[in-house]
């Protein structure tokens, strides 16, 4: 097996980086998993050492992040964008079963994520209410303050949802949104999971797609409160004009099956078992804030402080998010000359995305210290030749 360097600085947005022990025990679990003679992939998702995987990487999420028993911790295959259609089918389902009604379906809409998830709710029929548009001149970069949300009444409304990190727009929430008693909160916690404390009973709902800060793409890991897995009978959501969940988007059905309904993709899932049982071992959620807060405020600091005009953050100083740090560089071929640059020095994944451009600078866990030191001192080294 061909082996890599112990440092990559590569900063890729998702898929990204994870940590090389985990890799190594992930390739040879995949060849032949604890002496079974078959590996990971191999194995049935219904055998005894895959359920037992799914254990493990459910109690490894419920000890970092505190789960309450309150809440329920599922795997899907569905990705993230796939939590977008299936909190839609759910939480209205939870709230036509608390009041009898079709609920309205409140988006904060704080960057392109959040903006495609409020088009997919619309789009499978849902009552949309945009209680905040945060976009200014076509740009996302701000997170206007919750005394200007427009929620629907309270009684009426059957989730508020948020994208806890904007992964594209580099724009963060640096609270929990406030939302009346009662009303269920729901988040996309995609590229910023495992990096901070949550206090998960404030929530309805979390998801995540597994691939930025805990394993490889396959996965998707959601915690939903175990009361809203109550729901009316088809016939009744049909009645309402509320769409029908697919079965293998049915939480219901997910957390009845151990999320085991339908073929789970055990190896995925053993990726990110193991990158929490590393992550518990090296102190936990405690440990990881404070990393990801230092690498976060080395970054900003060498942009901040360059010459003035060189580096151009578009994201207002309160909302800056700590996993993607996005910035342009004005002046004709100096982001091609600061990506080449960097290139050189063996740094990697720094292009902003596709539809909003620049430099985009994604700090997941695995990306080490070493890597956010020497990119520091080329963003300060390059600042110096313009
Ligand atoms: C915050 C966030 N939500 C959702 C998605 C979509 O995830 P997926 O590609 O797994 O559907 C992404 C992908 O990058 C993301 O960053």
């Amino acid at each position: 097996m061909s082996e890599r360097p112990e440092i990559i600085h590569y900063f890729g947005a998702g898929p990204a980086l994870l940590p090389n022990d985990v890799l190594k025990q992930a390739a040879a679990d995949l060849i032949n998993y604890q002496g079974t003679g078959l590996g990971l992939g191999e194995l049935s998702h219904r055998s005894a050492p895959a359920i037992a995987v799914v254990d493990s990487a459910k109690e490894s999420v419920k000890k970092l992040l505190d789960v309450p028993d309150s809440h329920e911790v599922c795997f899907l295959q569905s990705g993230g964008t796939g939590e977008f259609s299936a909190l839609v089918y759910n939480l209205l389902a939870a709230h036509a079963k608390k009041t009898g009604k079709k609920g309205i379906a409140n988006y904060l809409v704080t960057g392109s994520w959040s903006q495609k998830a409020a088009e997919e709710a619309k789009r499978l029929g849902a009552d949309v209410n945009v209680a905040v548009n945060a976009k200014i001149n076509g740009k996302y970069g701000t997170i206007p303050p919750p005394s200007e949300w427009s929620l629907s009444p309270p009684e009426q409304t059957a989730y508020v949802y948020y994208c806890d990190n904007e992964t594209v727009n580099g724009v963060e929430f640096g609270y929990i949104p406030p939302v009346p008693e009662g009303v269920e909160l729901v988040s996309d916690m995609s590229s910023n999971i495992m990096s901070r404390k949550v206090d998960v009973s404030k929530f309805g709902a979390i998801f995540a797609g597994v691939q930025k800060n805990i394993g490889i793409a396959g996965a998707t890991v959601v915690i939903i409160k175990k009361s809203l897995l109550e729901k009316p009978a088809d016939s009744e959501l049909v009645a309402l004009g509320i769409p029908l969940a697919p079965i293998v988007f049915d939480f219901a059905t997910i957390a009845k099956n151990n999320s085991l309904y339908n073929t789970l993709p055990i190896f995925n899932v053993h990726i990110v078992s193991l990158t929490l049982a590393r992550l518990l071992k090296n102190g936990g959620i405690p440990v990881q804030q404070v990393i990801s807060g230092r690498k976060a405020e080395k970054l900003y600091m060498a942009l901040d402080s360059a010459t003035e005009g060189v580096y151009m953050l578009p994201v207002a100083k309160e909302v800056r998010s700590r996993m993607n740090i996005v910035f342009t560089i004005p002046g004709e071929g100096r982001e091609k000359a600061f990506l080449e640059g960097a290139k050189k020095k063996g740094m990697t994944g720094l292009s902003g995305h596709r539809s909003v451009g620049g430099i985009r600078i994604s700090s997941y866990n695995a990306v080490s210290e070493q890597s956010i030191d020497l990119l520091v001192d080329y963003i300060n080294d390059f600042a110096k030749t313009i």
